[in-house]
């Protein structure tokens, strides 16, 4: 039987060879210490967590006190929206926050979880092609809203937001912007040197470091207030002894990321691309989500009308593919995804999407086997529709 084919990598990455190497002395014998210890141990520890922090900072053109390491890019994305309506509050401002309609549910949850602390939230919207409404970020701006969060790639369409604009019109507006840029490291340049946001997410196990680390890229401490209280680790913005191992993978892993970016989006663009275009002339009425929009290389999210997403991939899987669906599954009944719905996708088109999200160790012969086997799946779970459909 042959290997199943991975094309999820936006879900989630194989921790780099490279990656377990540079963590393992962290887990074991050798550096395991406490990083807050005086002792030898603790120093070594210290020395790993610092030197990490120098890898991720240079990996984005930052300053390596302002990284704060987190569990992951939820609890990144948390700190900085509940984080900065909190400090509004402090500083007497009102606890209001701006987020895009296609944000990741970490920072949709986010901003909810401060209108039950008592604040506001305005929900900016896309065009039909997945990109911020400006005139609706100018409107929001007037308000002067405690953070306005934007992300630059989206996880399930690919779409890159103009987030150089976007900041631009922040800082003449003196409002906090925050980025998630946990799918945009990596896949296209990213460098806070010439951005004026204050914020940036990101996550280790998008780019070949394991689950469970993260950061915040925090240009200014008096933006946020800590959302876990505990001992002053990491300036009292994020207490907790630090995961050390996780910090010296998500180091090297942006090291590597940042190094390998230019070849590996340009290789991951035509392993993408080619998928597409097999994709559209095997299948009928499939469509590229997104596609005149300018998208990140390694995810292209296609819908298949008159196919449910739920169907497609566990048949996929059954035929050796792994890819993932949109949609998500809420009080029992299927619902499309919030990103399609928001860019006004029509909802047999949103309900028929799935992804396919394309890494580091993604070959041409993981393309043909997902060319090669979609057509079939297509036309079983299309048939199946039609049987059910019937009864
Ligand atoms: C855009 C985006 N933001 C945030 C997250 C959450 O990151 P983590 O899984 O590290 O909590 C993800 C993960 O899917 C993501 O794609």
């Amino acid at each position: 039987m042959r290997s199943p084919v991975y094309l999820d990598h936006a879900a989630t990455t194989p921790v780099r060879p490279e990656v377990l190497e540079a963590m393992m002395p962290y887990l074991t014998e050798q550096a395991f210490g406490n990083p807050s210890s005086a002792h030898r141990f603790g120093r070594t520890a210290r020395a790993g967590i610092e030197q990490a922090r120098r890898e991720v900072a240079h990996a984005v053109g930052a300053e390596p006190n302002q990284v704060i390491f987190t569990s992951g890019g939820t609890e990144a994305d948390n700190l900085g929206i509940v984080g900065a309506a909190l400090a509004a509050r402090d500083r007497g401002g009102a606890m209001c926050v701006a987020v895009s309609a296609t944000e990741h549910k970490a920072i949709l949850a986010a901003a909810s979880a401060v209108c039950h602390l008592g604040g506001r939230e305005v929900v900016l919207p896309v065009d039909s092609g997945g990109r911020l409404d400006l005139a609706a970020l100018d409107a929001a701006l007037i308000e002067r809203p405690a953070v306005v969060s934007v992300m630059w790639v989206n996880n399930e369409v690919g779409v890159i937001q103009p987030v150089q604009e976007i900041a631009g019109r922040c800082r003449d507006a003196n409002v906090i912007f925050h980025t998630d840029a946990v799918q945009a490291f990596g896949k296209i340049p990213i460098s806070m040197a010439a951005l004026p946001c204050t914020l940036l997410t990101l996550s280790g196990h998008k780019i070949g470091a394991p689950k469970g680390i993260g950061a915040l890229i925090v240009r200014d401490r008096k933006a946020i207030e800590a959302i876990i209280h505990g001992g002053g680790q990491q300036y009292g913005i994020r207490p907790g002894t630090e995961n050390v191992a996780g910090a010296v993978a998500l180091g090297r892993a942006a090291l590597l990321a940042a190094k390998e970016q230019a070849p590996e989006a340009d290789r991951l663009r035509a392993l993408r691309d080619d998928l597409a275009q097999r994709l559209k002339t095997a299948v009928s009425d499939l469509v590229i989500n997104a596609e005149s929009s300018e998208r990140a290389p390694h995810v292209v999210s296609v819908s298949v009308a008159g196919a449910d997403s739920e169907a497609l991939i566990m048949h996929l899987d059954l035929a050796g593919v792994a890819a993932s669906s949109g949609s998500a599954c809420s009080t029992g009944a299927v619902e499309p995804s919030h990103v399609l719905v928001a860019m006004g996708v029509p909802r047999d088109l949103a309900l028929g999407a799935i992804r396919f999200s394309l890494g580091h160790a993604s070959a041409v012969a993981d393309i043909d086997r997902a060319a090669e086997v979609m057509p079939m799946v297509v036309a079983k779970v299309r048939k199946l529709a039609g049987v059910l459909g019937r009864v």
